[in-house]
């Protein structure tokens, strides 16, 4: 029987760079000691009294239908977390609850593009990105951003890419490179956004992991709101990966929309999750902070270890969990260089080319194992990219 195209197209096909990790996977589960540096999955769990609020919402009769756009409680406490954080104001009115981040991302696209019509995404991306916008039925277009630039991308080279376009899926701070887009990047996206009439949609999963500046939320920058959609999860900033909630924030006539999509696909979050949430939002910042501690000691830590050597570059490591790593002096591909790495000392981390063009020459290193542990696996890299350049460099 035929299938869609848009199933089946939706990966686009290929390896992608995917294959060192489900290698990883493979020896993992045959015994071998692999130490893991992949995805971005916390190393602790999610906190009790997070799972004593779920527990009290389940056994209180939480269980059954929730009511599709999220419960009152949840989405008056995200609309009023966005607006301390960023000044604009903002109504339940304006917020989705939604199963995660990605369906977040997924509802914002099929609100705005037609399909046929292109979406926008910047290169390194998130690895689902290319796939959600296709499964909303529209043409994935990647603008490259440049290492050279420090991933930071242009306005120029977006305007360029635009024509056929209607929306932008932007990610700050970023996730692979860890990068947080400066108030100048910011501004040239939205102008560009202005000029080209743009949807621009915000991912904004990493942002209370910022170790350096600060998270601008670009639906603050003028004329944005209207035509901004931010997706938010709790995933992230709570060690909540797998209760599944997050949300769309925009305007209030796209989420009532949204609120129709839902309904139609989702039919909401469970109640007890959504409890969780609001309890967890409201134990303020100081929680979230302890969440985000521990890789703030480790981006600490592994800028005090490469600033020891002179192979590997490092990506200004400004927020979120991971670390981009420029491996370009060993004469590998990222690629051959993780493959190198998990077969000589069992390490495992991301090759850049899992993420697009724009990171090849690269790898990326999840900051999410012990301290102790991450210094050691950190040192082990350096160290073997060190002895490859070096024999580069005798050939
Ligand atoms: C940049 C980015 N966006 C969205 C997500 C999806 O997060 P979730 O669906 O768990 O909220 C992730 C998960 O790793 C991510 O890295």
């Amino acid at each position: 029987m035929k299938l869609s195209q848009r199933i089946t197209q939706l990966t686009g096909g290929g390896s992608d760079g995917w294959d060192v990790f489900y290698r990883a996977r493979r020896m993992i589960s045959e015994g071998h000691p692999v130490t893991e540096l992949t995805i971005g999955e916390h190393d602790i769990r999610t906190d009790q009294s997070i799972l004593d609020a779920m527990d009290l919402s389940a056994r209180q009769g939480n269980t059954g239908y929730a009511i599709v756009p999220g419960n009152d409680l949840l989405r008056d406490t995200v609309a009023a977390r966005v607006q301390a954080r960023t000044g604009v104001p903002t109504s339940r009115n304006n917020v989705l609850i939604t199963p995660g981040g990605q369906s977040a991302l997924f509802a914002a696209h099929v609100a705005v593009c037609e399909p046929g019509d292109v979406g926008l995404y910047l290169d390194p991306y998130y690895a689902t990105y290319p796939g959600t916008i296709r499964g909303a039925g529209a043409t994935a277009r990647a603008i490259q951003t440049s290492a050279e630039d420090a991933f930071q991308p242009r306005a120029e080279e977006i305007d360029a890419a635009a024509d056929g376009a209607v929306s932008l899926l932007i990610n700050t701070p970023n996730n692979p490179t860890g990068v947080v887009y400066s108030l100048q990047t910011l501004e040239g996206i939205a102008e560009v956004c202005r000029k080209r009439d743009l949807w621009l949609i915000s991912d904004e999963v990493y942002d209370t992991q910022v170790w350096d500046g600060e998270h601008i939320s670009p639906r603050t920058l003028p004329e944005m709101a209207d035509r901004t959609l931010v997706v938010g999860s709790m995933s992230k900033s709570h060690a909540m990966t797998g209760s599944r909630c997050g949300w769309v924030v925009g305007p209030e006539e796209v989420i009532a929309h949204l609120i129709n999509l839902a309904t139609h696909t989702t039919y909401g979050v469970p109640g007890f999750i959504q409890d969780a949430a609001s309890f967890a939002l409201n134990a303020g910042t100081d929680f979230e902070e302890e969440i985000a501690a521990p890789f703030r000691r480790r981006r600490a830590l592994a800028v005090e270890i490469l600033s020891a050597q002179n192979t590997i570059g490092l990506v200004p490591a400004q927020g979120a969990m991971y670390l981009m790593l420029d491996i370009r002096a060993t004469g590998l591909s990222g690629e051959a260089f993780a493959n190198a790495l998990l077969d000589t000392h069992e390490i495992a981390v991301m090759p850049g080319e899992s993420f697009g063009k724009a990171a090849a020459g690269h790898i990326r290193v999840a900051m999410t194992i012990e301290d102790e542990r991450f210094a050691t696996a950190l040192k082990t890299i350096c160290d073997f990219a060190t002895g490859l350049a070096e024999s580069a460099a005798a050939e």
